[in-house]
């Protein structure tokens, strides 16, 4: 393990030994442990205060005056090439997530993008029926599908859904290039380039004809350019791979659930349930990250000003103190809500188009056209701070 030296004073912390290896292998086993050791931890191998349970991490959320977004340094800046809203704090966060929010809310996504997420669906799925049973949910249908929607969300012409998912991909690897690896930032560059030349195009033809994208809604809000580009930059990086892990995420649940699929074939609202359930279960983004610009207290955790911090999100979602029995999945809890979605400012702003576009249109759409769908062999995960199947067999 690479011992770093903490910058300020963590001495008050529990130490934890956090093997990452371990954590991609099986990160519920780990986050247990840490959930026993406290709410609050020191671990030095990642150089972060870890915040464990479900209202530690809670805490970090509602308190951006003592946890900033604005990390310095950040490796996301680098990888987007420009800061998105995601490392701002309010009130300049604010200013650029308002003209993001308006095209992202319920009564936008019913009118202006259902439908497209209809026809998307039914494109892939022509796509995974010809690829025929054995084929790879993932690669012939989650993966296209939510490149293909979040295309059309951002109002791009001339992009192949498998190239934005792979922008994603690097821009997510960039993000989290703590070991400097040039090899990545390169991929990242040229990610960074087609991406701004796909916006070449798009940017005059948005100011010139508006229309219902996230990306015309930024141009409208008087955002300055460099700004729009980084936030959709910061779109592509979290709006692909996690609606795509949630349609894996959902049909390997079912696969062993058969019962579940059952009652939502009964009561077509247990989608609803199913995909806030899957999304706690499998939280897709793991981890996310602060610096402390002010002391802060957790439970008699006493935190210093100036620490990188990690919220463990997915280690939150399955806190026994607020979802009992949490590694199972139930549709009947008490407590529904979860973080998987993070809360307070920075809360996911593609939260309903996720739920519509996956939890309600493509899951449904799936199993109405395959009614037998079903894992067929065994599946790959990748990741903790970013956690999905980058392969699930199916048949049916
Ligand atoms: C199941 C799918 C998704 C999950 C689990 C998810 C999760 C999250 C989480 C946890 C955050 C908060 C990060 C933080 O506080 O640091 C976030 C932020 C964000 N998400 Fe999502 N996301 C999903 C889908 C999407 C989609 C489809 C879009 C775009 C259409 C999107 C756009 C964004 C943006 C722009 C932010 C930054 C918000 C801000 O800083 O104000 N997400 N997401």
């Amino acid at each position: 393990m690479t011992i770093t030296q903490p910058a300020v004073d963590v001495s008050a912390l529990p130490v934890v030994d956090l093997d990452t290896s371990a954590l991609a292998d099986d990160p519920y086993s780990t986050y247990r442990h840490l959930r026993e050791t406290a709410p609050v931890v020191w671990a030095p191998a990642i150089n972060k205060i870890l915040f464990t349970t479900f209202e530690a991490c809670a805490y970090v959320e509602n308190h951006p005056e003592i946890f900033s977004s604005h990390v310095e340094g950040a490796a996301m800046v680098k990888a987007l090439g420009g800061r998105p809203l995601i490392r701002k704090d309010d009130p300049d966060h604010a200013t650029e997530r308002q003209s993001m929010n308006r095209p992202l809310r319920p009564r936008n996504i019913q009118g202006a993008w259902n439908a497209l997420f209809e026809q998307n669906a039914e494109t892939y799925l022509d796509r995974l029926v010809e690829a025929g049973p054995g084929a790879d949910l993932n690669t012939e249908f989650a993966m296209p599908l939510a490149g293909k929607n979040l295309i059309d969300m951002l109002g791009l012409h001339g992009v192949d859904p498998l190239d934005i998912a792979r922008w994603s991909l690097d821009f997510i690897a960039g993000s989290g290039n703590v070991t400097d690896d040039p090899d990545i930032w390169l991929r990242c560059e040229t990610s960074r380039a087609e991406c701004d030349a796909a916006l070449d195009e798009a940017i005059p033809r948005l100011r010139a004809h508006p229309d219902a994208s996230i990306t015309s809604a930024m141009l409208a809000g008087g955002l300055p350019e460099d700004a729009v580009r980084n936030n959709v930059k910061l779109t592509i990086s979290g709006g692909i791979n996690e609606p795509q892990h949630m349609i894996t995420n959902i049909v390997y649940e079912l696969s062993r659930h058969p019962e579940t699929l059952e009652a939502a074939r009964q009561d077509p609202t247990t989608w609803d349930s199913i995909f806030n359930e899957a999304v706690r279960k499998y939280t897709p983004i793991g981890m996310i990250t602060r610096e402390t610009v002010a002391k802060g207290e957790f439970e008699g955790f006493h935190i210093p000003a100036g620490a990188q911090v990690g919220a463990l999100l997915a280690s939150a979602n399955r806190d026994e103190g607020r979802f009992p029995d949490p590694d199972g999945f139930s549709l009947h809890r008490s407590e529904t809500t979860s973080l998987a979605f993070g809360r307070g400012v920075h809360q996911c702003a593609g939260k309903w188009a996720a739920q519509s576009s996956i939890g309600r249109i493509a899951i449904p759409r799936l199993y109405e056209r395959l009614p037998d769908l079903h894992q067929d062999r065994p599946e790959t995960w990748n990741g903790w701070v970013f956690r999905g199947m980058t392969s699930l067999p199916v048949t049916w």
